[in-house]
């Protein structure tokens, strides 16, 4: 039996990179699990993929009304609703120097706002529930500075802290909130793959593992948050990097 028979949940940013390897897992440890994106074409082959117990509904998070049509269609999917997983973001590299307000604020609307109109609109389905997992997708960009990421590192800083407030005010309702922070993942948008074996060596000396992550080694993270295993565990900062942020 899986970890997560019964469950039902949402996973935004699913048709692609990290997001659609946590849909996927989520479906492999029994739950069902509706995966939201812009991209309708690669969510919509990636729900068949995965079978019956995953649907595809397309998305814009920065939109209210997206999120009332994608929380309807979990709860008539899944029956009700236990776990929502905020992966979807924006990403880009950039001096502090060339970014404009308006860039800040796109990067804002998407990585900050969709997170917050998820966690709004997710209460209401998972107090019903009895409780519910809410997991944050952040970053080591949002632990530490690191240069080119103003933009992305404020959103990621703001998705740390507002979980922190939201799993104080939740908690009450059985509800747990956690962020999540990984490092450098291959096999997704975000991931800029080393030019030659000097780079990947010099990148790599970082990170005490010397290697990049797997989508499945955040993905395993993602399921035990998600899980009852993890029942006492909310308001916390969950980091997924192989120490890269260790110095
Ligand atoms: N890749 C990494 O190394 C890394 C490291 C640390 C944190 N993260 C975080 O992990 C999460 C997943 O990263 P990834 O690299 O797998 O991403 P990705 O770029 O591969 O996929 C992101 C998905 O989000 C979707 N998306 C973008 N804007 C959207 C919107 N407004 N509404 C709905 N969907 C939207 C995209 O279409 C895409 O499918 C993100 O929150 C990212 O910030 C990634």
């Amino acid at each position: 039996m899986g970890r997560l028979e019964g469950k039902s949940a949402i996973v935004t940013g699913a048709a692609q990179g990290m997001g659609a390897s946590h849909a996927r897992r989520l479906v492999e440890e029994g739950a069902r699990v509706v995966l939201t994106d812009l991209q309708a074409d690669r969510g919509e082959a990636l729900a068949k993929e995965l079978g019956d117990d995953a649907r595809f509904v397309e998305q814009n998070v920065t939109r209210e009304a997206d999120w009332d049509r994608v929380i309807d269609a979990a709860v008539a999917h899944g029956g009700r609703l236990d776990v929502l997983v905020n992966n979807a973001a924006i990403h880009w590299v950039r001096s502090v120097q060339k970014d404009s307000a308006d860039d800040l604020r796109r990067m804002l609307d998407v990585n900050v706002v969709g997170v917050f109109l998820g966690v709004q609109r997710a209460i209401a389905p998972m107090r019903a529930a009895g409780g519910g997992s809410i997991v944050n997708v952040s970053s080591i960009a949002g632990t530490r500075g690191i240069p080119g990421h103003g933009a992305y590192g404020a959103s990621k800083w703001a998705v740390r802290g507002f979980t922190k407030t939201a799993a104080i005010e939740l908690g009450v309702h059985g509800i747990r909130v956690n962020s999540i922070h990984p490092g450098a993942i291959e096999g997704t948008g975000m991931f800029s793959a080393p030019e030659d074996d000097a780079q990947r060596d010099t990148e790599y000396q970082a990170i005490a593992l010397r290697r990049a992550g797997g989508v499945r080694e955040v993905s395993e993270l993602i399921v035990f948050l998600a899980s009852d295993a993890s029942s006492y565990i909310t308001g916390a900062e969950h980091i997924v990097d192989g120490g890269r942020s260790i110095w």
